[in-house]
């Protein structure tokens, strides 16, 4: 028995079939574009199924079964192909999206070393209160770096200074060559510089070298030294000088400390310290859970920091500068810029062979 048209059309796959023109068009179905299309395309599709219904309609009906099969496929296919459309351009946005607003990729750049740093911040600081920097030589004769400095040959202070020599012919006048042990060769060079005529403000920062090698030693390393040489120049010149390097360098509130010592270079002669900014320069540190409520500083452990050495300059080595030390006096001050450097707020380097070991993971965080 055929089916009449109109009930033909009231099948369950036809009616399935107008139902899913009317999600596409209203746009509401689950599932994706192309699962749609195999829906009702596909082999065992619902249009596939509508229209092999056409074999069971009565032959006067054909036509139009036929006419109407044609209608809907038509819609169904130009709204599946404008559903699709949109849909691949709605994808290939999602993958090719950017965000401008986004922060970029930096590229890596280069910085310069810390203690290339550090050499540039001392100078500037000395810069503002009218002091030169000079530079000397490295490699230079015992006549700069002992002799003149009051340190006669076979003086035992010299061995302090563990020093290398360079085999090279001696200087008859100034003995042998060395890789200097400290930029204190750079006092006599200086007064020879400015023809024995104070005033004298120098700054001398450069390479050194001794035989010692550990975690606040390295054999090359570097000092700032500076030279102070005019009439009437006294101690508390040294000190305010230090006070005022100790406040623009490590921070307001840092003091300086000088304390008696040796060096034959100077008379008196002082070791300096600085107030140590972890415990604001008493050496405790708040601890709750000590019975005392402190506990000692461990970065300072006594509230001070010692760096270097300082003091006024021999007579003897104005002498050697050809200055007249009736007339002038002066003072000297010198250490280590990694040492000094190192005791930075927020740095707290403990080993200063990190500086020159090339550890890229290491030099980045400065
Ligand atoms: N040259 C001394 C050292 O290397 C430091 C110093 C410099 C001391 C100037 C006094 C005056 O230890």
């Amino acid at each position: 028995m055929s089916i009449e048209p109109p009930q033909l059309l009231l099948s369950i796959q036809a009616q399935a079939l107008i139902k899913s023109l009317s999600e596409l068009q209203s746009e509401k179905f689950s599932g994706s574009v192309a699962e749609k299309k195999t829906q009702i395309f596909g082999k065992k599709g619902l249009f596939t199924q509508v229209s092999q219904l056409i074999s069971e309609v009565n032959p006067t009906e054909k036509r139009l079964f036929g006419q109407w099969l044609n209608q809907i496929k038509t819609a169904l296919e130009l709204k599946l192909v404008t559903l699709s459309r949109q849909s691949t351009t709605q994808t290939s946005q999602d993958e090719e999206w950017i965000d401008w607003t986004m922060p970029g990729i930096l590229p890596k750049t280069g910085h310069l070393h810390p203690v290339t740093h550090a050499i540039e911040s001392i100078t500037r600081i000395f810069e503002k209160i009218g002091f030169t920097r000079s530079r000397y030589p490295e490699v230079d004769w015992d006549w700069y770096a002992f002799e003149g400095l009051n340190m006669p040959a076979n003086h035992p202070a010299r061995d302090e200074w563990e020093t290398f020599f360079v085999q090279t012919p001696p200087s008859s006048t100034k003995g042998k060559v060395v890789l200097t042990p400290h930029t204190s060769n750079g006092q006599v060079r200086e007064m020879e510089r400015l023809k024995s005529q104070p005033p004298i403000r120098m700054i001398n920062i450069a390479r050194c070298y001794r035989r010692q090698q550990d975690a606040t030693h390295t054999q090359m390393f570097h000092q700032f030294e500076g030279l102070v040489v005019d009439k009437g120049i006294n101690i508390q010149h040294l000190k305010g000088t230090l006070d005022y390097f100790a406040e623009n360098f490590y921070g307001p509130g840092t003091k300086s400390r000088i304390r008696p010592f040796h060096f034959q270079f100077t008379e008196p002669s002082f070791e300096v310290d600085f107030s140590c900014h972890v415990c604001g320069g008493t050496g405790l540190i708040k601890d709750l859970e000590d019975p005392t409520g402190k506990r000692k500083c461990r970065f300072c452990k006594s509230g001070w920091h010692e760096v270097g050495g300082a003091g006024m300059v021999h007579p003897n080595v104005l002498k050697a500068g050809g200055i007249d030390p009736e007339k002038y006096t002066g003072f000297a001050f010198g250490w280590g810029v990694e040492r000094t450097y190192t005791l930075k707020p927020g740095l707290q380097i403990d080993d200063i062979r990190l500086f020159y070991s090339g550890e890229s993971s290491f030099l980045t965080q400065f």
